[in-house]
């Protein structure tokens, strides 16, 4: 028989498990939590939510349910229900995870604040968030993501947000859903679980806006966009903005470069203003606020002597180009793009990649690129722009290091699944043998 016993946090990984934490034995893509329940009593998990007893002993503290997800789906939606602050979910094509982020550097300014660990957006995500969030925390910030239509509405259910921010819509996935409008609508959905009297935030540029404003039916509606940014400053290590939040003018730093940055600060701020947060204090933090891991990380390479934007987290077209704004900020003898594949857009993948060779006229002086749709884009740009195409990031990286030079400026990005991360360890390698 289990004993009952008392868990301070939950975890879905023995690799980050605290001590106390209720492990969830979770079937994903990346293999079976059940193997792992062993490993999760050893580095001191209090117990064990399971769907199979496994090779645990009886008196083990697990607690045995139908399917594991549904539990923890569970645990999310009865965490939700004890919780009496704030909650902020964030949806949209690109800015998800940095919006998110940004959030939590505003809203802790005003409070105790919980938000999502990385990229949790999806169905075991959402759950695993809300089922952590102390009760005692004045906000909770859920990113909501999707591959598919149908995704994204019931995880705001789930979530009940006070107010929910769609960061913006762009052909990202857009193999999954054709049309850009089939994106906005999925986006849109977020405004299902919205609670009632509840705040939407929009973006109030691009032709989906009023798709998106349409959405919002009884809820309260706040935009933000160009006609917000009153001023902006960019520099390469980050933006001095004068903007209106809330109809109250506010200058403040970004500590993250791009114009990009700037969007999703005013986006973090609205939803901020949305549920009575401490503004002056918010927008004060952002100065202290980076890019995350792989969004624009600046690294030194060549022993200091060239410059490396470490973008290899992901790519689609908006991101790039995002991207390619803060190469051309950054100062350089040479810039140099280096590019993989942005995948799962369908149909639309040669037009996207083809469509990148205006920005990369005014922001690089090479191109190095790698996949077969990015030799769509290598054939587009001019002769003179033409570093080297190679099947893949393996076998590009060294062509990369090889044309490297003091006083260079790169860029690399790609889709997670263009795997650019192999070029950015080599060029960083390569920066600490040349001293
Ligand atoms: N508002 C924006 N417009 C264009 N690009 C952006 C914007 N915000 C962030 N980016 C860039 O998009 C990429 C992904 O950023 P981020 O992780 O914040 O987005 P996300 O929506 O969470 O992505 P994912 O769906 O992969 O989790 C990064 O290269 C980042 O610099
Ligand atoms: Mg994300």
């Amino acid at each position: 028989m289990t004993q009952p016993f008392h868990a301070t946090g939950v975890s879905i990984d023995t690799r980050t498990l605290q001590p106390g934490d209720l492990f969830v034995a979770l079937s994903t893509d990346s293999g079976d939590g059940h193997a792992h329940v062993a490993a999760a009593m050893a580095k001191g998990a209090a117990g064990a939510l399971v769907h199979r007893q496994h090779d645990m002993p009886e008196e083990a503290p697990l607690i045995v349910v139908g399917d594991t997800l549904v539990g923890l789906t569970a645990l999310g939606a009865a965490a939700r229900e004890r919780f009496s602050g704030s909650v902020i979910a964030v949806t949209g094509s690109v800015g998800k995870t940095t919006t998110k982020e940004m959030l939590r550097t505003v809203l802790s300014a005003t409070g105790p604040t919980t938000a999502a660990v990385a990229s949790y957006n999806n169905h075991w995500g959402v759950p695993l968030t809300l089922a952590r969030t102390p009760p005692d925390a004045d906000f909770c910030v859920v990113e909501i993501g999707m591959n598919h239509a149908g995704e994204i509405a019931p995880l705001s259910r789930l979530a009940g947000p006070d107010v929910a921010v769609i960061t913006a819509v762009e052909p990202a996935h857009i193999g999954h859903l054709g049309s850009l409008e089939a994106i906005a609508d999925e986006k849109a959905s977020i405004a299902q679980g919205i609670l009632k009297g509840g705040t939407l935030v929009i973006p109030s540029d691009g032709p989906m806006a009023p798709r998106l404003r349409a959405a919002a039916g009884d809820l309260r509606l706040h935009t933000f966009g160009v006609a917000n940014l009153l001023q902006i400053h960019e520099d390469p290590q980050g933006s001095d903005v004068v903007a209106e939040i809330a109809g109250v003018q506010r200058r403040f730093r970004i500590g993250a470069p791009g114009r990009h940055m700037a969007m999703n600060a005013l986006a973090a701020l609205t939803a901020a203003a949305a549920i009575g947060a401490d503004l002056e204090a918010g927008a004060q933090a952002l100065a202290g606020f980076a890019p995350l891991g792989g969004r624009g990380t600046r690294r030194a390479i060549l022993g200091g002597a060239a410059t490396l934007l470490d973008e290899s987290y992901n790519a689609s077209t908006a991101s790039v180009r995002a991207a390619l704004a803060v190469l051309k900020l950054t100062p350089a003898r040479r810039r140099i793009a280096v590019l993989g594949d942005m995948l799962e857009l369908g149909d639309h993948s040669r037009a996207e990649h083809e469509r990148l060779a205006e920005a990369l006229r005014g922001s690089a002086d090479l191109l190095y690129c790698c996949g077969p749709w990015m030799k769509f884009l290598y054939d587009a740009v001019a002769a003179d722009q033409r570093g080297a195409h190679a099947p893949d990031s393996l076998a590009l990286g060294p062509l990369v290091e090889r044309d490297l030079r003091p006083g260079d400026a790169i860029l690399v990005k790609g889709s997670l699944g263009s795997r650019m991360r192999v070029i950015v360890d080599r060029l960083c390698a390569a920066g600490s043998g040349a001293g």
